[in-house]
């Protein structure tokens, strides 16, 4: 079995042999900025592991999909940090500040198209199966970053609203690498519906965490401007618990943080803190959480393989409950 800094360096191998810099430049220079500035590689690694768990040998079969996976994520990130306005990505300029944002979107399309195209390198037989659950996952990442879009807009969003936007944008991409993984390794129908709930609500867990850490986060570790979802009014977990908890004076306080465009952004980001902090809307994240990541436990449980065949992905999923960046 492979430990996850086997497979981490197996898919930075593979990355790095197959993004490279060709002509014209002004295409391929941020596609290759965007890949080797780092991140966690999560999706990929979850991806090997899960097929790890049924095969012993990790093979292009399966880093190919897996890759392509992470450069689709890669695609997803740009347009997403000029649909946010995010000026630091990866603690590095964000590819719509460093170039412009037509490169942004275009170099942010060649990648999607080689993600597709590096996906398709897996065997004939699990092509039909690894399409058909990400094709469909692709179009939910494009629904919720919609959804995350209205709700800028819309001031009170309810718990379960905002459970479908992050399943959408975050979760359901997550639960489709795990599956991916599982299908390639030709897992049965039941563990590889097992491993996209387990997934589902690893993913889940990870978006309340990325709102936390948006908020709360340690600024040099993160990578990404802390504040930045308080500044464009995102309904991150935080801000709607803080909308559905609020009362009196409070409530009225908040409302005019959100609709005042005159306050700058860190006295904006300092006041709606302390609102949080009032609310003990932290806790409440933390909680929430937890019991995603309990939650994955209990499918990653019900999958029929070994307990020794487990330890990699349990710790895996560990070092994700700690995450501080
Ligand atoms: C960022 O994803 C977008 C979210 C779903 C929160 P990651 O946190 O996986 O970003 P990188 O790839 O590690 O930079
Ligand atoms: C982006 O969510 C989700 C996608 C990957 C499409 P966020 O907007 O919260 O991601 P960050 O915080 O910019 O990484
Ligand atoms: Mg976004
Ligand atoms: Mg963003
Ligand atoms: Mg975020």
């Amino acid at each position: 079995m492979y430990t996850e800094i086997e497979i981490k360096s197996l898919i930075e191998k593979a990355l790095i042999s197959t993004i490279t810099l060709k002509s014209p430049v002004e295409l391929y220079e941020p596609v290759l900025y965007s890949i080797s500035v780092g991140g966690k590689r999560i999706r990929p690694v979850l991806c090997l592991l899960c097929y790890n768990l049924f095969k012993d040998t990790i093979n292009n079969n399966i880093i190919m999909p897996a890759i392509g996976i992470e450069v689709f994520h890669g695609f997803t990130l740009i347009h997403d940090d000029i649909m946010d306005n995010a000026e630091i990505r990866r603690s590095s300029a964000t590819v719509h500040k460093k170039w412009s944002k037509n490169t942004a979107i275009l170099s942010g399309d060649a990648m999607c198209m080689e993600a597709y195209r590096l996906i398709s390198q897996t065997n004939a037989s699990h092509l039909p199966q690894v399409f058909e659950v990400f094709n469909k996952t692709a179009v939910q990442v494009c629904e919720g970053q919609q959804f995350d879009i209205n709700f800028e807009n819309k001031f009170l969003i309810s718990e379960a609203d905002y459970l479908t936007m992050i399943n959408l944008k975050t979760a359901a991409m997550i639960a489709a690498s795990a599956k991916i993984g599982a299908i390639v390794a030709e897992a049965s129908i039941s563990d590889c519906e097992s491993l996209y709930q387990f997934g589902y609500n690893l993913g889940m867990a990870f978006q309340i965490q990325d709102d936390l850490l948006d908020t709360y986060g340690n600024p040099s570790l993160f990578g990404k401007t802390i504040g930045g979802d308080i500044v464009s009014n995102k309904k991150t977990f935080l801000l709607v618990s803080a909308l559905i908890r609020a009362q009196g004076q409070q409530m009225t306080n908040l409302e005019n943080l959100l609709k005042a465009n005159d306050i700058p952004n860190n006295e904006k980001i300092k006041k709606i803190k302390e609102i949080f902090d009032e609310l003990e809307i932290k806790q409440l994240a933390d909680s929430k959480i937890n019991n995603y990541f309990k939650t994955a436990m209990e499918y990653l449980d019900k999958i029929n393989v070994t307990q020794y065949r487990k330890e990699n992905i349990i710790r895996f999923i560990n070092d994700l409950i700690d995450r501080n960046y």
